[in-house]
């Protein structure tokens, strides 16, 4: 069967505008953590300035919840009524997003950890090692319902993660290691996800066929998790290079290997 997708190398609020309402089966978004230009992390075992882009550039706190809450506002109406919507950071962007949430009304179901147990050491030893990042998951409204494939979580098979005893529930911790190279094989993305951490996504929260939508999509991993598993995929990035990219690794589909 060929792969089902569609990817828009546009402004991601041009193309939500154009979409007609309840559009998707679930919404994974992995939006800038806006903090490029004023933080430091570790490359290479060095210390260096933060610089993804100049889409990640850091605005004032205000605006930064604007942004999210804007982005937001769209992908609930972009919802199926009995979709979800998954939000993907770090502290800098999850707890604007989540304030937003519950401005907007959309219902909060789970806070997921995830777990690196790979995770680059802290250089300047003055902190805690940054080692997770927190997941929400979340449905259209209180009122509205939501798909939760329980058994997949609780008897799939997750080998590398050393949390999860088979046959037991899913728990909110996730052991995921960071995106392995060979992921990375069809260029570089500064904040790839692993395919891992989007199948369990992908196989908690939709059927088979669901249509699954990225308004921050970047090296296109939700894509590629989404048509491994037999899902249509919908992805938006602004920048030409990353679009490129995410079509590489789309066309490839079939011969990732996770
Ligand atoms: C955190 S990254 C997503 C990484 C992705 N989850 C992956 O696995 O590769 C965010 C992406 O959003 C894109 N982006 C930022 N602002 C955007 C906007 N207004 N419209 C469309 N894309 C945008 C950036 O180019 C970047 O690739």
């Amino acid at each position: 069967m060929k792969p089902d997708y569609t990817l828009y190398n546009e402004d991601t609020f041009a193309v939500m505008g154009r979409l007609p309402d309840e559009s998707f089966d679930m919404i994974f978004a992995d939006p800038p953590y806006m903090i490029s230009s004023v933080g430091t992390s570790c490359q290479n075992g060095k210390l260096v300035a933060i610089n993804k882009g100049k889409w990640d550039n850091h605005q004032s706190v205000e605006a930064n919840f604007e942004f999210h809450k804007r982005w937001l506002k769209e992908c609930q109406r972009l919802l199926k009524k009995d979709g979800s919507l998954w939000v993907s950071g770090t502290y800098h962007s999850i707890h604007p997003c989540g304030y937003a949430m519950q401005q907007l009304g959309i219902h909060i179901l789970n806070e997921i950890v995830w777990f690196k147990p790979n995770a680059s050491p802290n250089l300047s030893c003055k902190y805690f090692t940054a080692s997770h990042e927190s997941l929400i998951w979340a449905r259209k409204s209180a009122k509205a319902k939501h798909y939760f494939d329980y058994e997949a979580m609780k008897n799939g098979d997750f080998p590398k993660d050393t949390l999860k005893k088979p046959h037991h529930q899913m728990r909110t911790v996730w052991v995921i290691p960071s995106v392995p190279m060979n992921e990375k094989r069809f260029g570089r993305h500064p904040t790839q996800k692993p395919l891992a951490l989007l199948e369990r996504i992908i196989l908690a929260s939709t059927p088979k066929g669901a249509v699954v939508f990225d308004p921050f999509m970047g090296s296109g991993t939700t894509g590629v998790a989404a048509l491994r598993l037999g899902r249509r995929f919908v992805g938006v990035d602004s920048e030409k290079q990353y679009c490129e990219l995410a079509r590489r690794r789309l066309n490839e589909v079939d011969n990732i290997l996770l």
